[in-house]
């Protein structure tokens, strides 16, 4: 394809067309400034990429999402999360052998360093779960820093290893402490999930079985919230990855950013909303006139997004999924009425219809969560599992593109201009 020619005043450069895999077109304005003295602004980076990425594609317009070309509903179906996590760090779906000394490194880190514990101990109680697992993977840096070097491939996959095991297990402690239960051990011969819900629902006192119902679904769920190309908390992780930070750090700001009520944090959001309507605080059609209205803040959570303006694929599985597990485990649940109400009443509305607002994959999420047992606060933690491969890929790919350069954006300075200092009168 030929360039593109941008003209100001007498200024005029040509922009390079780089076209992606999916037909995807973009302007190379990498040379604007060093060219012309020019630079662009985008809110919101609504018309920016930094990088060419291939771990995840997402067509917003056809409500398709793809991890490295396989479509996320043949992966939910039939893959595992370890399957899929491996599918992302590494770019190719394992063969059997891969994935099982991919299975077998994973499992024999699960265990978190003893001296952790007094970690979680220092905080409240009631902190909340995003916090201090923020904090704890932070603190990974610390316990583990014989692999830290980003620019060390054997150091890379350790740490990442490590993260997938020991998560799950400092979000159990988490969970075990804020509960006032004893710390529960991993259980190596568990799969991934089932040995996550041991360890967050058993108790020493009495055998525990995971319910494979509950498994298979958390399975999903943990798929599903895998990777989602260049989100605030993928963005985030690159930016800290981007200076050269350790992928512990790099992981912990992710955690921050998706600890946000527009990001991850909407899935405990929607249930905190859901919970109002069935306690009577507001039917469904007043929640809808506080959205539209302008002087309002609230906002419909778990409703619209950035790049899907038609279905979110995620939500379409999560809603049947969500329909499927009540009905497994025989819960009869009012929330998932009153959440479908208020999806087709806002989906026959003209301010929703017009603005190409559909539910996002925190409509659902929390309404099997809530199923399987997890309260309300330890949603986004949840979310934050699942996306862990995604972030570890996406950080994995940055240190491995010999184009990266540190983050470092421009900005339009519209401060005052020179004036004198003046000492207090
Ligand atoms: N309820 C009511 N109105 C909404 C909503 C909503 N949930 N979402 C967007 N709008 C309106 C906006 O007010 C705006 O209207 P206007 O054009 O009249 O000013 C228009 O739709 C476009 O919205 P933007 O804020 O420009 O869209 P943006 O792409 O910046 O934001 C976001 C996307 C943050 C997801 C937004 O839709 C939102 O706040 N949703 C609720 C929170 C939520 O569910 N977040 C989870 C997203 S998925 C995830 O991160 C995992």
């Amino acid at each position: 394809m030929a360039d593109a020619v941008l003209r100001f005043e007498d200024r005029e450069i040509n922009l390079p067309v780089i076209e992606g895999s999916e037909n995807e077109v973009g302007l190379d304005i990498s040379r604007l400034a060093a060219e012309t003295g020019l630079f662009t602004l985008d809110r919101g980076f609504g018309n920016t990429a930094e990088s060419q990425s291939q771990v995840s594609f997402i067509d917003g317009a056809a409500g398709i999402l793809r991890y490295r070309g396989y479509p996320i509903e043949q992966l939910a179906e039939h893959a595992s999360f370890l399957e899929v996590a491996y599918l992302l760090l590494y770019g190719s779906l394992p063969t059997k052998s891969a994935l099982a000394s991919f299975e077998d490194s994973v499992t024999r880190h699960t265990l978190l360093r003893e001296d952790m514990k007094k970690l979680f101990e220092a905080f409240p109680h009631e902190a909340h779960p995003m916090q201090i697992l923020a904090s704890a993977t932070s603190a990974l840096a610390t316990y583990y820093p014989d692999a830290l070097d980003p620019r060390n491939p054997e150091a890379v996959d350790l740490s990442m290893h490590r993260l997938l095991a020991k998560v799950p297990t400092m979000i159990a402690w988490l969970y075990k402490y804020r509960a006032h239960q004893p710390y529960m051990y991993p259980r190596n011969d568990l799969d991934y999930s089932a040995n996550f819900l041991h360890m967050v629902f058993s108790i020493p006192a009495e055998p525990y079985t995971p319910d494979p119902v509950v498994a298979a679904a958390l399975n999903v769920l943990l798929i599903l919230h895998a990777d989602h190309g260049q989100n605030c908390s993928a963005t985030a992780v690159r930016l800290v990855g981007s200076g050269d930070a350790n992928l512990f750090s790099s992981v912990s700001a992710g955690i921050h950013a998706l600890s946000g009520p527009l990001h991850g944090g909407a899935n405990q959001e929607v249930l905190d909303m859901l919970e109002e309507m069935a306690a009577g605080e507001g039917d469904v059609s007043s929640y809808i006139a506080r959205a539209k209205d302008r002087n309002d803040p609230f906002r419909l959570m778990g409703f619209g997004h950035r790049i899907y303006k038609n279905f979110d694929p995620r939500a379409r599985i999560i809603k049947q999924a969500a329909t499927d597990v009540l009905a497994k485990l025989r819960i009869d649940d009012p929330l998932l009425d009153i959440a479908q109400e208020l999806e087709a009443t806002a989906l026959s509305d003209d301010y929703f219809i017009e603005r190409k607002l559909y539910p996002n994959v925190d409509f659902y999420s929390g309404i099997i969560y809530r199923a399987l047992g997890f309260p309300t606060d330890m949603f986004t933690v949840l979310f934050a599992l699942g996306r862990l491969p995604g972030w570890m890929a996406q950080w994995k790919e940055l240190k491995e593109d010999p184009k990266t350069r540190i983050y470092r954006p421009q900005q339009v300075y519209s401060g005052e201009t020179e004036r004198a200092y003046q000492p207090p009168s």
